[in-house]
């Protein structure tokens, strides 16, 4: 043990010391002291010495009872906060596993019973034993710093009842103490310095000032934007109408289109060939090549993109609307025929603006389909459209010759 150089103050007994020669005499004097009623003093002695807590009469501690107290009100915490929070306050369906199901929540009980029964036994220990004691009057004994090496002693605390300075003295003395001495308090009373003090109460100020924060700015009129620990998009890095940049040569943030770039919904010059329209109205004629070429692609596209509703004829009796007129859609329309006179008298322009933009009920494809493909089939669709309207002269020249020749041979096959 430290030696604490401390000037002891005569007139405030604080105990008496007594010092025996064994292990034997000190569980013996502990018995007598016991026997004669005395309840507030301490054995001290180097090493364990069996049997001595049991002469000085002392209960078993209550420890194990509150580290068991601390586990079980982790257990009930941890189960009902599982239970109120899963089952009752947002019921929430995991795997098809009950609300409260006890196999899943065990991992969180038990480590609220270790938590739980640790700290009470940290804790019991410090309250039990009246720690933390940074000072005893014992200290300021010479002999007892040799408690820790080769001394056995026997301290009574002036606390006790049957407190006697002589008579407690006499009493020792009979139970073979080597040496009885009275020991003091000190004389200056010890206390912790003021500059820890200050430091803890500092501590404790700046440890109220996180929680006092969050309940200010939870609480208080909002400042705009709102203040952020960790920024949102309030504030991200971004540039303003009319600021600097100091990426771009010019130092402009604003920038101008990409040359040679188009917008989505940009107004093009092309109006015939993009929407079908010469001077506002719509077109008479077909602004890409008119091949077999064109004419076999826009077959191809119109059987994968109309044929589904309109029907590969163009009757409007695809099998989207057949289906449609099984069931008996209520708001199913029949696609009108591109043989019904109205259609027939259609500029190509308008077909090629119904396939953009849709007609009535029927949506608009320009997205799905591209520019070139959508005159292709429009070239179909009237190619469609002649091939029941053709008079013979839009038959070529030698085969009209061979099928009058063929009529005039067989009458009956004719038609
Ligand atoms: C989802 C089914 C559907 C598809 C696919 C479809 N249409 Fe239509 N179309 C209709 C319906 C329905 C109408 C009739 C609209 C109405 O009368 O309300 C129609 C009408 C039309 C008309 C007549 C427009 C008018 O002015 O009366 C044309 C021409 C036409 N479609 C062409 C096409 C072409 C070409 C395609 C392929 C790119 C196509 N449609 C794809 C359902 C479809």
């Amino acid at each position: 043990m430290d030696a604490v150089e401390t000037e002891t103050d005569t007139t405030r007994v604080a105990g008496i010391l007594a010092e025996f020669e064994t292990a034997e005499t000190l569980k013996h004097a502990s018995t007598g002291l016991r026997e004669a009623g005395y309840k507030r003093f301490e054995a001290y002695s180097p090493f364990p010495v069996h049997g001595l807590y049991e002469t000085m009469g002392r209960r078993r501690t209550i420890l194990p009872l509150l580290v068991f107290g601390g586990g079980l009100a982790g257990c009930m915490i941890a189960l009902l906060l599982q239970w109120w929070t899963n089952a009752i306050d947002y019921p929430y369906l995991i795997s098809g596993k009950p609300f409260f199901s006890l196999p899943a929540n065990i991992p969180i009980t038990f480590e609220l019973i270790i938590l739980l029964g640790a700290l009470s036994a940290f804790g019991g220990v410090m309250v039990l034993n009246n720690l933390p004691e940074l000072f005893h009057p014992l200290f300021g004994c010479d002999k007892f710093r040799r408690a820790t090496t080769d001394g056995f002693f026997i301290g009574v605390d002036i606390g006790d009842k049957k407190f006697d300075e002589t008579e407690t003295a006499d009493l020792l003395r009979r139970l073979s103490a080597t040496d009885v001495q009275i020991y003091h308090h000190p004389q200056t009373e010890q206390r912790i310095p003021g500059y820890i003090m200050a430091a803890a109460a500092l501590i404790v100020a700046l440890a109220l000032l996180p929680p006092l924060g969050i309940a200010l700015f939870r609480y208080a009129p909002k400042s705009q934007p709102r203040i952020h620990l960790v920024s949102d998009m309030d504030h991200q890095p971004k540039y303003l109408p009319q600021q600097f940049s100091p990426l771009f040569e010019d130092t402009r943030a604003m920038r101008p289109p990409v040359p040679g770039t188009v917008a989505v919904d940009a107004v093009i010059d092309d109006t015939h060939y993009l929407l079908g329209q010469v001077d506002g109205k719509p077109a008479d004629t077909i602004p890409i090549a008119v091949t077999t070429e064109t004419m076999r692609r826009g077959r191809e596209r119109y059987d994968i993109f109309c044929a589904t509703c309109h029907g590969l004829a163009g009757d409007g009796d695809g099998i989207t609307s057949q289906l449609a007129f099984e069931r008996e859609e209520p708001k199913w329309v029949k696609p009108l025929s591109y043989y019904n006179e109205s259609v027939v008298s259609q500029p190509v322009g308008q077909i090629f603006q119904t396939i953009s933009d849709g007609v009535r009920t029927m949506p608009g494809y320009k997205y799905q389909i591209p520019t070139e493909d959508r005159w292709a089939i429009v070239l179909y669709v009237r190619a469609l459209q002649r091939s029941r309207s053709a008079t013979i002269e839009d038959v070529p020249e030698e085969l009209r010759k061979h099928l009058q020749s063929e009529t005039a041979k067989n009458p009956n096959r004719a038609r």
